[in-house]
């Protein structure tokens, strides 16, 4: 048991006094990477969590603290079967949030096109992609309910790049906030694999909410398995967690 435990390194978690801290917290870490390398390599999230690091981002633009003109973007996914500009997929989210404010180039924006005819070979055009840009510098998460990064719902076993996944109905119902109604909600999405994250040079997985205390504690301190995806991020060698009060409780 001692052995055990001595050989697991502790996962380092920052847990901010409030959300504006952490907000800013994270945005420096990336605002930090881009002002040492300005072509950098980022992996971006959607959902709940990361609106206000995005709000952060556009700040520092606006202060001149930062250009994007080099920066290339990868996200990690994006629904099935929503029509183009609908205002819940996650192109839509990211002109929203972010890429509308900023000076980011669009032919170094990538996110998933879940319009495509034949889905497979859009999972294979996006690996191409990013097999061409090489590693993710920084690559930003979130985590869902049930320990899902990106859409990489809990299964017996995970694809290493991207696929077109069956979402968990928790992943559904949880979204269903963004949608007029919970039947509207997707069932399917293209995501990035495990394969990518796992490779990112930087992980920077950020949790916000009493909802997500559980599954943050669970994901870095219980067994290693895909059934949690978010555990598997326990192998990272460079993994930044930062969570608010609430989220990170169990940690402190
Ligand atoms: C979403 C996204 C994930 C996100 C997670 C948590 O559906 N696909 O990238 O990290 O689920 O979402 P939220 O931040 O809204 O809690």
């Amino acid at each position: 048991m001692f052995m055990k435990e001595r050989m697991k390194p502790k996962v380092n978690v920052l847990t901010f006094p409030s959300e504006a801290e952490l907000n800013a917290a994270a945005a420096g870490l990336i605002v930090g990477l881009i002002q040492t390398k300005p072509d950098a390599v980022l992996g971006l999230a959607t959902g709940g969590t990361p609106i206000g690091i995005y709000e952060e981002l556009v700040a520092a633009y606006r202060k001149k603290l930062v250009s994007f003109r080099r920066v290339v973007t990868f996200n990690l996914d994006e629904y099935v079967g929503l029509a183009p500009g609908h205002p819940q997929s996650y192109r839509s989210y990211m002109r929203r949030h972010l890429f509308d404010h900023i000076d980011a180039d669009p032919a170094r924006i990538h996110i998933p096109d879940s319009t495509a005819a034949r889905p497979e070979e859009e999972c294979a055009r996006y690996d191409a992609l990013l097999a061409a840009a090489g590693r993710i510098d920084l690559q930003l998460l979130g985590i869902g309910h049930n320990g899902h990064i990106g859409f990489n719902e809990p299964d017996r076993s995970l694809p290493f790049g991207t696929h077109v996944v069956r979402l968990a109905e928790q992943t559904r119902a949880a979204n269903a906030r963004f949608f007029a109604s919970p039947e509207e909600v997707p069932t399917h999405a293209i995501t990035m694999g495990v394969g990518p994250i796992l490779h990112a040079r930087t992980v920077l997985l950020i949790a916000k909410g009493a909802d997500k205390a559980d599954i943050l504690y669970r994901a870095l301190t219980g067994e290693i398995t895909t059934e949690c995806p978010a555990s598997l991020l326990q192998l990272h060698p460079r993994l930044i967690v930062m969570a608010d009060q609430e989220a990170g409780r169990r940690f402190r």
